[in-house]
């Protein structure tokens, strides 16, 4: 008898989540599902059993989002970028500072907007408007590079947001850098991300306050700035001549090689040196200062590098994005695992 009302209580217990699930709109199902996820597995963006209860409870539109493998068409993906990207090509470094430049549209001071706040939501790639602008300077030709190797997969579910993303990743670690952890599912925005968000090299506003503000505005520390601002190592300058810096120079002594020696070059430069530092590494990498004594740290340990850069470099890609959203996203940074040549 008491197993009977036990197994009834189930049933109705099981008939009123049905009921919910399925008259609540997508949207209500999400945030109960992502709540619930949040409160028993935590707030990290690692696939999970919950993904099995999502596609369970979610429509045919959503479902192709929350598959919980990394889907084929990613390798290809890989395959393809790693022939373009090899040696750490110009196309490898540019891909990198992309990402950089897509993310970097958000700030906490944006007034909110679907679907990522003006960060990662690809619209660096989608909108003619947001590349034109001088801060995204030379990298216009590059977006139409990636517009037509991004029209050749967006067919098979690739969305721009996390093309950008994963291209970025693609590029450190066709330069030997870190493989970075890569998430795929972020939604796309046509619309241009506000102005005013990305640091600026030389003159106003590239004084270490205001660069170090800047990206606290983004929730980025001081040491995951400096972190970040390791990315230097693989960079080539096409657009500073007027601010004087020589067409093609680089930020450090070894352009091709992903190392740490852009964080000791910028910090002691070397006058006989062809590197030529922004006026921006120059301000962060002040010895004493917050940021530069990570200068110091990271010049001084690759290691310890190598993981707050991996660290600040997820961080940065999912800018703007809903702890909902990230926590649906898949994981697919498998498709990075590649000896490369
Ligand atoms: C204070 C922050 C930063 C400033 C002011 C800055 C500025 C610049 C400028 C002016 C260039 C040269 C563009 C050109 O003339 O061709 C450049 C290149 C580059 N930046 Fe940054 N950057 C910053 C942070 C970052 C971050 C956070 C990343 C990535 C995590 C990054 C990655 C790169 C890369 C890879 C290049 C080389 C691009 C290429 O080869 O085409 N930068 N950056």
């Amino acid at each position: 008898m008491k197993s009977l009302s036990v197994f009834r209580a189930f049933s109705l217990f099981l008939a009123c989540t049905h009921a919910f699930f399925y008259n609540a709109s997508l949207d209500t199902r999400s945030m109960a599902l992502g709540t619930l996820n949040t409160v028993v597995m935590g707030k990290t963006a690692v696939a999970n059993p919950f993904y099995l209860l999502r596609r369970a409870f979610f429509g045919h539109e959503k479902r192709s989002a929350l598959q919980s493998t990394c889907p084929q068409v990613w390798y290809d993906i890989a395959a393809d970028f790693r022939r373009e990207f090899n040696g750490c090509s110009r196309y490898a470094s540019t891909a990198i500072r992309f990402s950089f430049h897509d993310a970097g549209g958000y700030s906490s001071k944006n007034s909110p907007y679907p679907p990522a706040n003006g960060g990662a939501d690809g619209s660096l790639l989608l909108s003619d408007v947001e590349i034109a602008r001088e801060d995204h300077n030379p990298m216009q030709g590059f977006r139409e590079y990636m517009l037509s190797k991004w029209n050749d997969y967006k067919d098979q579910g690739v969305g721009a947001a996390d093309f950008v993303q994963a291209a970025g990743n693609m590029g450190i670690r066709s330069c030997l850098g870190p493989v970075i952890t890569t998430m795929i599912g972020r939604e796309d925005s046509s619309e241009a991300a506000p102005e005013g968000t990305l640091p600026k090299a030389f003159g106003q506003g590239s004084d270490q306050a205001t660069i170090v503000q800047l990206f606290a505005d983004k929730g980025i520390s001081a040491r995951e700035l400096a972190a970040l601002m390791g990315a230097h190592t693989v960079s080539r300058s096409f657009a500073q001549q007027k601010s004087g810096v020589k067409y093609a120079s680089p930020q450090d002594d070894t352009p091709q090689v992903w190392d740490n020696g852009y964080y000791s070059q910028t910090q002691h430069r070397n006058t006989s040196s062809a590197a030529a530092s922004f006026a921006s590494d120059v301000n962060l990498a002040v010895p004493g200062t917050n940021v530069g004594e990570s200068y110091t740290e990271f010049g001084n340990s690759g290691a310890s590098w190598a993981k707050a850069f991996s660290e600040a470099m997820l961080k940065l890609s999912l800018l703007g994005l809903s702890e909902d959203k990230v926590a649906s996203l898949v994981d697919c940074t498998d498709i990075l695992h590649w000896d490369v040549e």
